[in-house]
């Protein structure tokens, strides 16, 4: 039974979308699908996980080891087609989240990149249309896209224009899930995320987001570093990013979409700092200017009009950020030797 928005509002639990129901998450073992795995399993959905855990990536077996038990667990690459094909079938949703995250690295592998975040996404699509084309697609995009913005707040209609070369990649595999749905009917849609944090993020470096080794610092400590200081950003905490990708998936109104995530309240990287070490308690930064590889690619302020999809699928972030510090915070300070 699929709901539409509407009825959404008064199911807020989307019970009946995802109860006995078979969903696969690609890189299900990373920051958000493994916070997605859970809720899944909250939901009474029988939930695969597909992961190729490399050490560089977000993934990690500690972020589901409550539910272990409960999710089946598939370590392969999306790369690998074989695989795919046999992971595809009989599903019912597709979180697909696998990526290669790291801007920087992008720039210094960027076929790499350019395999899991373009290639790969459109062999996903290519074995849906043979293997399972009923199946319902929400694909995990970026406001890397969008590049340098030309105005605040950047909504869905601003110009996409990519700064490296993992914005351009994810742009293209964004856009085959939207030709997919379009030409083949596929039922796919795109969030494109912006800052999301949270417990079972990266810390161990700045690869997945600089809040994660943030965070680590102070938990270690040590001072951390804010580069720049005076960018403007947008934050999402994980349950909220998780509560807009079930409800992109549960509502027929998604299909074919794309839709902003993210927070009307922007923050300065600094003011961002001072309220993470006051959350903290405690705790030192130092501001440095912008290391120059990271200056070429930097998309200066940004922050997004989520309006779209508050209004067409009735998402609202619930955390605020010193709430979703707090927990963040405190769960890298009860688990943060199995991150680093
Ligand atoms: N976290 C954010 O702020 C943010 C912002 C914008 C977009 N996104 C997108 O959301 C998705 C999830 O990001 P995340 O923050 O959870 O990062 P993450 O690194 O924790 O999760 C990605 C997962 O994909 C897995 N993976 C990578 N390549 C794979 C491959 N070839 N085959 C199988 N698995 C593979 C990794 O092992 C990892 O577990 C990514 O596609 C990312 O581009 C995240």
């Amino acid at each position: 039974m699929w709901l539409t928005a509407r009825q959404m509002l008064y199911n807020p639990r989307m019970d009946n979308a995802f109860t006995d129901r078979n969903v696969l998450i690609t890189g299900g073992l990373g920051f958000i699908g493994s916070n997605l795995a859970r809720r899944l399993v909250t939901l009474g959905a029988r939930v695969t996980l597909v992961d190729s855990l490399i050490p560089a990536y977000g993934g990690n077996l500690f972020n589901v080891q409550e539910i272990a038990g409960q999710v089946k667990i598939n370590i392969s690459d999306v790369r690998d087609v074989h695989s795919l094909r046999y992971l595809v079938r009989d599903q019912d949703y597709l979180f697909n989240l696998a990526g290669q995250t790291s801007h920087m690295d992008s720039m210094t592998d960027p076929y790499t990149d350019l395999e899991i975040n373009c290639r790969a996404q459109l062999s996903i699509l290519e074995t849906c249309r043979h293997y399972n084309p009923a199946v319902r697609i929400v694909f995990a995009s970026t406001r890397q896209i969008y590049g340098r913005p030309d105005y605040l707040p950047v909504d869905e209609q601003h110009p996409v224009r990519p700064v490296d070369v993992n914005g351009i990649n994810k742009m293209a595999g964004e856009w085959y899930h939207v030709l997919y749905n379009n030409v083949y009917g596929l039922r796919a849609c795109a969030l494109r995320l912006t800052n999301t944090y949270g417990p079972r993020m990266r810390v161990k470096d700045a690869r997945q987001t600089f809040l994660g080794i943030w965070i680590r610092r102070l938990v270690e400590g040590q001072p951390f570093e804010v580069w720049g200081g005076a960018q403007l950003r947008d934050f999402t905490y994980v349950d909220d990013a998780v509560d807009a990708f079930l409800l992109a998936a549960a509502s027929d109104n998604a299909a074919g979409g794309v839709f902003n995530l993210g927070d009307r309240q922007p923050i300065s990287l600094r003011a961002l700092a001072d309220l993470l070490i006051e959350v903290n308690g405690g705790g030192e930064y130092v501001v440095r200017e912008f290391p120059a590889g990271r200056k070429s690619i930097d998309i200066g302020d940004y922050y997004s009009d989520p309006r779209r999809i508050c209004a067409a699928l009735n998402w609202e972030p619930k955390i605020g950020l010193r709430e979703g510090l707090r927990r963040s915070v405190a769960y890298y300070r009860a688990h943060l030797n199995q991150y680093v």
